[in-house]
């Protein structure tokens, strides 16, 4: 029998009693005062209390015996570089750089930003700044300068922590004239860059504001220096996290010390069903939220080891990369993307290469950041044999929405769902008018104020964006922007974002955004991009374009330049690789372009025609279009 319900329960008949009993898993240096208040007109855990996140990541479990275990595995197979740090060790290497960070003049409260590849150091910079009460905000390394300068000129850091180079399979990218081209975009100058050299790709640094990274690091160890916790308030923030929001914009998600830590430990085991010691592992990036939550914080706050893994499903070398991890480092549960199950299942149908690994330290796989489709879950339940978890959540939350608790006892699963409300968010499916639907009714998923411990308190420096997007259309909810239902049984279905962002094999990305980008090519007259169903990657997007009269070049030539400018100004991750001039865009007679209509056709899907339709022929030309490129499905 699950405990899911008696828990969920015990949640609801007193929420600040759930997580203060929650909280004694944390060291606190002062108690709160109350464990929920609104302050500043915002929903605030921990009020009055005080922590240390790092202190509690590391330092806690070396004075309780763990220094010895692995906290932190790196196995690189785009490099053939593999490392593994004790807790000890771990405590040795953030302790020091904290003390580099400290010279460098970042502070309390100081910004920091981290844009690093998938390697150890990525963590060390991130729970350095932890330590001396700064706040990092990491970038995704496959974001273009001017990404990076918007979150700069946004976050305005005073030192920036960045590598030589990332490495993609077949491609060195280096990372410094990336950086050098942000911060000259910028208005914001950060003071100093702090460069870890990486042998596939050296960068040059310049003057006094550049620093190499290892000199610093061994200079400070020669002189024994190192920093001390420093104690900041539970509702100070960790970290800004930036994530496509509905327009080019990005928002800056902002995470407090005392929540974040009281909802990730209780988690770890309460729906991870991990013990501390064992080993954990997300096959996600530092720069994803995933990343955040369970390949550093998560894992560590709880005593576990974690993995930093510097590859893809596919490809490096072989399919059965994954099975090869989890037999050296005898991993308990894997938590990924939908999308790598689908990469690896394309190459090994059959899944011969996992037949050469023992993978039966792994209880449980778990799956999240995009809709699991069934088919995959019930492959990877075939081959596996252990329990496939989808759970939902989103970069806001930092945590599990709803899921499957296997800790609590896992409940019966529903392909297709990710399962029932954790406790701490009331769930209801709404109306147009915010009015809660029967079970079985889509509408708009909201979840009631406030929200959770974890959850963002709000946008960096901007309460009033933070209050407008989430907060407005359902007055008392708070609006996930996800549309589905729930069944009787309390189970959630998660169908489509209800604003512009797409999924793009894991990545949250805004159609928005790269529609400003394409709009900005000197013959685009007017432009949209839509996510459309993909086999591999669950959606991809497409963009249409409509060019301006005279334009000065062929129109595969404008086609190809869209698709270069898209990858420029936002990064390749953005995956838009088909843009097509098209001569008009369909749109209602009020000039709202009908996206929705030209992705079900894609997908499709069963579209009526829309009766503001300013001319239907338009359709048809759009049809024809993607038929060209064979993207209309059945
Ligand atoms: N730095 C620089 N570039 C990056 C990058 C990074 N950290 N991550 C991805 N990119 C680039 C890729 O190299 C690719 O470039 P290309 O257009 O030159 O080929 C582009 O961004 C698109 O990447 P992606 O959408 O990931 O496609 P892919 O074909 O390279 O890989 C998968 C396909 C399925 C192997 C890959 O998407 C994957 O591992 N997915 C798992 C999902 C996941 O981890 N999601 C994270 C959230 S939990
Ligand atoms: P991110 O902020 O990158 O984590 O993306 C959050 C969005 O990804 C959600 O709002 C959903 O649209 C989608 N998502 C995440 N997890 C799931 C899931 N398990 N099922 C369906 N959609 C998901």
């Amino acid at each position: 029998m699950s405990r899911y319900h008696d828990t969920y329960h015990s949640w609801k008949q007193d929420p600040a009693g759930f997580w203060a009993e929650a909280a004694k898993e944390i060291d606190w240096t002062r108690t709160a005062d109350e464990v929920y208040a609104r302050v500043d007109n915002l929903d605030r855990w921990f009020v009055g209390a005080e922590c240390n996140t790092c202190y509690n990541c590391i330092d806690r479990h070396v004075e309780a015996g763990r220094g010895d275990q692995p906290a932190v595995i790196y196995d690189s197979p785009i490099t053939g570089a593999k490392a593994s740090y004790s807790y000890a060790q771990l405590l040795d290497e953030v302790a020091t750089l904290a003390a580099v960070l400290n010279d460098l003049g970042v502070s309390k409260g100081d910004r920091v930003i981290v844009y690093m590849p998938m390697i150890p150091q990525a963590l060390f910079a991130m729970l350095a700044c932890a330590r001396i009460g700064a706040v990092h905000s990491v970038v995704f390394g496959g974001f273009a300068p001017k990404e990076l300068a918007t979150r700069i000129d946004d976050a305005k850091p005073k030192a920036i922590l960045s590598a030589s180079c990332g490495i993609e399979p077949g491609r060195v990218i280096a990372y410094k004239p990336l950086l050098d081209q942000a911060v000259e975009l910028s208005k914001s100058k950060p003071a100093r860059i702090l460069i870890l050299q990486r042998e596939q790709a050296l960068a040059e640094l310049h003057g006094d504001r550049d620093v190499d990274w290892q000199s610093a690091v061994d200079a400070a160890r020669a002189q024994g220096a190192r920093a001390d916790c420093v104690t900041v308030a539970a509702t100070d923030p960790l970290y800004i996290l930036y994530t496509s929001g509905t327009t080019g914009e990005p928002k800056g998600v902002v995470r407090d010390n005392g929540g974040h830590m009281v909802a990730l430990k209780w988690s770890m085991f309460n729906i991870y069903g991990i013990a501390p010691g064992e080993v954990f592992w997300a096959a996600s990036d530092v720069g994803w939220v995933v990343g955040h939550s369970y390949i550093v914080y998560a894992p560590l706050l709880h005593g576990a080891t974690t993995i930093v893994f510097e590859g893809k499903p596919v490809g490096t070398p072989d399919p059965g990369t994954f099975w090869r991890v989890i037999e050296d480092y005898k991993v308990a549960a894997l938590f990924t993307a939908p999308t790598a199950f689908r990469a690896i299942r394309k190459e090994d149908p059959e899944a011969n290469y996992l037949k050469k690994y023992d993978v039966s330290s792994m209880r449980t796989l778990f799956l999240a950041g995009e809709r699991a489709d069934p088919d995959t879950i019930q492959w990877a339940e075939e081959q596996l044999k252990v329990p496939v978890i989808d759970h939902w959540w989103q970069t806001e939350t930092g945590w599990t929405i709803a899921g499957n608790p296997m800790g609590l006892g896992a409940l019966p699963v529903k392909y297709g769902s990710p399962a029932v409300a954790m406790p701490g968010y009331d769930i209801d499916v709404l109306d147009e008018a915010g009015q809660p639907l029967a079970p079985g009714k889509l509408g708009a998923i909201c979840v009631k104020l406030p929200l959770p411990p974890c959850c963002l308190p709000t946008l960096w420096n901007n309460d009033a964006r933070f209050k407008e997007s989430y907060l407005s259309a359902f007055p008392g909810y708070y609006e996930t922007a996800d549309a589905g239902y729930k069944d009787e049984d309390g189970y959630l279905y998660i169908m489509a974002r209800t604003d512009d962002i797409i999924n793009v094999a894991g990545h949250r990305l805004s159609t928005g955004g790269m529609e400003e980008v394409l709009a900005g090519h000197e013959d685009v007259a007017e432009c949209c991009v839509v996510g459309i169903a993909d086999k591999l990657k669950g959606q991809i997007p497409i963009g249409f374009v409509v060019l301006k009269a005279g334009a000065g070049h062929t129109t595969e030539e404008i086609e190809r330049e869209c698709v270069q400018l898209v990858r420029e100004k936002i990064g390749a991750v953005a995956a838009l690789r088909i843009v097509m001039n098209v001569p008009r865009l369909p749109k209602t007679r009020s000039g709202k372009i009908l996206r929705g209509t030209i992705r079900k056709i894609a997908d499709g899907e069963d579209w009526t025609m829309p009766a503001t339709i300013d001319d239907p022929a338009i359709l048809d030309e759009i049809t024809a279009a993607m038929k060209t490129k064979s993207l209309v499905a059945g």
